[in-house]
């Protein structure tokens, strides 16, 4: 990517990266340019709405933009092998191009895919209507600490109604839609969430933590009345949401692929198919996904006991599982293709995964461009909100750039 090399990234990309001040890192034997700058700005509710669903440690839908705009074109394969929320895959089919999605968890096909199949609001408060909520059924777990007797009937009436569809082979794109905002709305921090007032949504506390979380504020659950919040929370989803995008997310959508494989064997990709890879691993343990998803798993009739999701205590493990990564990425990419991979500050910045990245990338057989660091400034309201990732007043997203 130096000004001097031929470079198959274009104009666009060039400019705003080239404008950035640059300098170089050493890495072995190889010297690798690092720019720093703002080239991309993630400022609350600016990405399109239909991203608004929380999860643990999901990047900005401006982050997979500014790789996907830069370095693809209509049609292209866009690929996140660690997808979460679906971040990268949403992002890609709203540009256009064709969608891969990975993901250990099955979760997050739960929370991606319906947002290529976004319904109307009055289907969905149609079908909401057709949802009765059964008197005597009870949890098969006791989470009387979360919810009123009253809220947990109509979860477990949900929970009930889907697991009917399903084995009915009945399942909609409407149902699947509400199944992912009642899936996000179960536990929160305000009245917009069918809980008590308990930790943000991405991240659910154990039973015995909410107990000492009641006690604490001397609150106990009150009524919430779901379908008012789950057409509430679609209403805000939908809004940016036109005609024409809900027709090309449906045509993207049709052919999407969604997996729930490791990412280290994803056999179902075929060779040579992708043009740009944009992914976010899990930083060593620095977020317990299992943990922080128990609840929603559970809603969704999902063991997260037996979902292998990557944690490593120290980073030659860690290492060692993106060197697999980067190998089956390699595989899989085409001649002329990208892997934007991005990593956070690990351990208050004392570990710099992005130079432990390069030589990964490198082995694979992939050639390094450089290491893009997007500083953004905190704004007073960006820090109200948490957007901050580590505690200079700064959020950094950290990103190794390969071209194969
Ligand atoms: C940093 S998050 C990705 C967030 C995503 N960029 C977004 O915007 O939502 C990492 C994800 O990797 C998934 N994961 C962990 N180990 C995995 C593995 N071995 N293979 C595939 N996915 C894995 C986790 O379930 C989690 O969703």
């Amino acid at each position: 990517m130096a000004k001097d090399s031929p470079t198959q990234v274009d104009s666009k990309f060039n400019n705003s990266v080239f404008s950035s001040s640059k300098d170089a890192i050493i890495l072995g034997s190889g010297s690798f340019p690092k720019f720093t700058g703002e080239f991309w700005t993630s400022r609350q509710r600016q990405g399109h709405s239909l991203h608004e669903i929380a999860y643990r440690a999901c990047f900005k839908p401006q982050l997979p933009k500014f790789f996907i705009e830069s370095l693809t074109k209509p049609g292209d394969v866009v690929y996140d092998p660690f997808s979460g929320r679906g971040t990268t895959a949403l992002e890609a089919a709203l540009l256009d191009r064709h969608v891969i999605a990975n993901d250990v968890n099955p979760l997050s096909v739960i929370l991606s895919r319906p947002r290529l199949f976004p319904p109307t609001l009055s289907e969905i408060e149609e079908r909401l209507g057709e949802v009765s909520f059964e008197k005597k059924v009870h949890a098969d777990i006791d989470l009387s600490m979360f919810f009123h007797p009253k809220t947990m009937t109509e979860i477990v009436s949900y929970k009930n109604y889907f697991a009917n569809r399903f084995s009915n082979h009945r399942e909609d794109d409407v149902d699947r839609w509400i199944r992912m905002v009642a899936t996000n709305r179960l536990t929160g921090h305000s009245s917009g969430f069918f809980s008590v007032y308990t930790l943000p949504p991405n991240q659910a506390v154990t039973p015995a933590d909410q107990i000492r979380i009641n006690a604490k504020r001397k609150q106990k659950p009150d009524y919430r009345d779901t379908k008012k919040i789950i057409l509430k929370k679609s209403r805000i989803l939908l809004r940016d949401v036109t005609e024409e995008q809900r027709e090309q997310l449906r045509r993207i959508g049709k052919n999407a692929v969604f997996l729930t494989n490791d990412a280290r064997r994803t056999d179902a990709i075929p060779d040579n198919a992708v043009q740009l890879t944009v992914t976010s691993p899990p930083f060593l343990d620095v977020v317990q996904y299992a943990s922080d998803n128990w609840l929603r798993c559970w809603f969704n009739g999902i063991n997260s006991e037996s979902i292998c999701i990557t944690t490593a205590r120290s980073v030659e493990e860690w290492e060692s599982i993106m060197q697999d990564v980067f190998r089956e990425l390699y595989r899989i990419t085409k001649s002329g293709g990208y892997v934007a991979f991005e990593v956070g500050e690990v351990r208050n910045g004392k570990i710099r995964l992005d130079e432990h990245v390069v030589p990964l990338g490198q082995n694979a057989g992939f050639k390094c461009e450089g290491i893009l660091i997007n500083e953004q400034q905190f704004t007073k309201t960006a820090n109200i909100w948490g957007v901050g990732n580590n505690q200079k007043g700064t959020n950094t997203n950290r990103i190794v750039l390969f071209c194969k």
